[in-house]
């Protein structure tokens, strides 16, 4: 990911946008400030669901510079991973559940050049990924049950966030700390509160009000869970 302009991330989840005018709805949100987008890649085998293929980042990636926050809900990420690098990803996040193998695919990501993320299912301790933690660029902390957007948050994601944020400080390490599903201008300042840094916003910047005007209220409510945390006065 290039240098950070805001502290916390705040990455449109192109699911909640009207799939007929993505163009449209990639220009409006990186002209309200997005910071990434966030596309989620589902193969209706790992999640009950079926949404983009490389294709579909190809085309998004031609329509904005922004960094590209790839999330595969899809069994056998490892044949997928270069086709999605070629299509334009900045990170490629695969589900920890997907493999038995993690340590591999992780590997795999960074010889295509790319950045890599590991996300975990609500049910999936973080313990399960702790050992990964020193070789990835991302964790998503999953909020809801995959495969939808539009779903309640699951305030059970918030001690895992919470310890999540003390294994990456302890170590010292650069993990960008995420936070997918149900994000509110409620469940975006408790998530910032418990240590995250980048937050998936599907409806909550895509339905509603104007995408613009979704953005500035979730950007206070990440200023708020900053507050909370001691970050800032
Ligand atoms: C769910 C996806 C999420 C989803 C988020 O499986 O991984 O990224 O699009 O949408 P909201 O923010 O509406 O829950
Ligand atoms: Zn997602």
């Amino acid at each position: 990911m290039p240098p950070r302009k805001n502290p916390v991330w705040l990455a449109p989840s192109l699911l909640s946008a009207d799939p007929g005018a993505l163009g449209d709805a990639v220009r409006a949100a990186e002209a309200a400030g997005a910071d990434a987008f966030h596309v989620d890649v589902m193969d209706g085998h790992f999640v009950p669901n079926i949404s983009f293929g490389p294709s579909w980042v190809a085309a998004i990636r031609r329509r904005t510079r922004l960094p590209l926050d790839i999330h595969l809900m899809i069994e056998s990420p490892q044949k997928y991973l270069g086709s999605f690098a070629q299509a334009g990803g900045t990170t490629l996040v695969f589900h920890a559940e997907a493999t038995d193998r993690p340590a591999e695919v992780a590997h795999s990501v960074r010889d295509l050049g790319v950045e890599v993320g590991v996300a975990i299912r609500p049910e999936t301790p973080l313990a399960h990924v702790s050992p990964l933690l020193d070789r990835i660029d991302e964790l998503i902390v999953m909020s809801v049950h995959p495969g939808f957007s539009g779903q309640t948050f699951l305030p059970e994601a918030l001690p895992k966030v919470r310890a999540a944020r003390e294994a990456i400080d302890r170590e010292k390490l650069s993990v960008e700390l995420s936070v997918d599903g149900g994000i509110t201008v409620a469940t975006a300042r408790e998530s910032v509160a418990a240590g995250a840094t980048f937050l998936v916003c599907g409806n909550s910047a895509f339905v509603g009000k104007t995408v613009s005007e979704n953005l500035v209220e979730l950007r206070k409510a990440t200023e708020l869970g900053r507050r909370d945390r001691g970050e800032v006065r």
